[in-house]
């Protein structure tokens, strides 16, 4: 299978599958426990209709929308995701350059693996930096001031990370960061060229955002359940957020919050956005899909701060779908993490390329002249 073959986000997944070795393809793809809210993150968009307008002479419909204080020239952007370069050695840079050639976020993890002052110095399209509160208080100060003097135009502090998730994909392939060499990985990496022969020639990476913080070896240096589980704070509380919304002062988004109850928090302790979002499916497996909690956390707080649904996005029509219900935009990591995985940046651009595509078209046959007239006319519930 080629890049050209590649013409939706299945397509790229079994690029990436094709390319990957297996416990870092089940990295990316699996999440926890049987993988039950993985999978409905993804059929949930499947659970309401779109009602079409038709004759409405909609030639050009615009695609801008304006989330966390930038104007973005499509509704849907990069989440930000852990160890890009593992997957592929251009990793984070070839990500920031795609969504910069389309106009949108691009979001780097804490444990992303590419500087923030990198990023800050080379991309110029807005930029999020996802932040993990740390048991090390001066960690999480540094972290947000580095993240302010190289540009970044948000912060979203991940909150569905009390505790590491049972990714039993994870144990089963033996994955490991760094990776431990064993018969079978061997044998995965001699069937794999295309990965190992890049792994292999380009420079090795580490976790540059928490350097000096983590013991760092030639490769990532730990693995991220215990990243999880040792160093970020389990005890965070509503209270310590909103220390963190004032001491960054700008555009804040709480990512990974499911309840309309939790948004209203957020909203009233000086948040600008939410994202509503479970992390892929890899935390709290049983948890609902973000776009079924979607339209009550609309109707609690879409009149005061910006609403982003995050997760199981994979075609055009399931941003359509969740803008008319009321989210201001969409996002999502495996979306544009197979085709990083499969191609580099020129998988990540055709992956973009193929969904702008599909929500222009999309767009057009249901008579909109632009996302924000998307609204619950719209759908019908199944
Ligand atoms: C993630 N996600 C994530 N979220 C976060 O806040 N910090 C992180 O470091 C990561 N890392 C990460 C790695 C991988 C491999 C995946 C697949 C996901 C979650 C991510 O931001 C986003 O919420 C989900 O990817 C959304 O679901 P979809 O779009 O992958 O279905």
């Amino acid at each position: 299978m080629r890049l050209k073959d590649c013409h939706n986000i299945a397509d790229f997944r079994r690029l990436a599958q094709q390319r990957l070795p297996k416990p870092i393809f089940d990295y990316i793809d699996g999440g926890a426990d049987d993988e039950l809210t993985l999978r409905r993150n993804v059929e949930a968009y499947d659970g309401c209709d779109l009602v079409p307008n038709v004759l409405s002479g909609v030639a050009q419909p615009d695609l801008s929308t304006t989330v966390l204080g930038r104007k973005i020239a499509m509704p849907l952007f990069c989440s930000p995701t852990a160890m890009q370069r593992l997957f592929h050695w251009q990793g984070e840079r070839a990500v920031s350059k795609a969504a910069e050639k389309f106009g949108t976020y691009f979001g780097i993890s804490t444990i992303g693996t590419v500087s923030l002052e990198e990023i800050g110095e080379t991309v110029s399209t807005p930029k999020l930096f996802q932040f993990y509160v740390h048991k090390d208080p001066g960690l999480n100060r540094a972290l947000l001031a580095r993240a302010k003097e190289a540009g970044f135009d948000a912060v979203a502090v991940t909150v569905d990370t009390a505790a590491g998730g049972n990714r039993e994909r994870d144990l089963r392939s033996g994955f490991t960061t760094p990776l431990q060499m064993s018969p079978s990985l061997a044998w995965q990496f001699a069937t794999h060229p295309y990965w190992t022969a890049s792994y292999l020639t380009h420079e090795k990476f580490d976790l540059p955002n928490l350097s000096g913080h983590i013991a760092q070896g030639s490769d990532v240096a730990m693995n991220v359940q215990d990243y999880i589980n040792n160093m970020l704070d389990d005890a965070m509380d509503w209270k310590a957020a909103e220390q963190i919304a004032k001491d960054w002062g700008g555009e804040f988004a709480i990512k990974g919050l499911m309840s309309a109850e939790d948004a209203k928090r957020a909203a009233d302790i000086g948040s600008t956005a939410v994202i509503v979002s479970n992390h892929g499916g890899r935390q709290l497996d049983g948890s609902r899909a973000p776009f079924d909690q979607l339209a009550e956390i609309c109707d609690a707080v879409a009149d005061r701060i910006d609403v982003i649904c995050d997760g199981g996005i994979r075609r055009g029509s399931h941003v359509l779908k969740a803008l008319s219900v009321g989210a201001k935009a969409c996002s999502g990591g495996r979306l544009y993490l197979y085709a990083l995985a499969g191609a580099g940046q020129a998988g990540v651009e055709r992956a973009l390329g193929r969904l702008r595509d599909e929500i222009a078209r999309d767009m057009k046959l249901m008579g909109m002249a632009s996302v924000d007239d998307l609204s619950r006319a719209n759908i019908r519930w199944r």
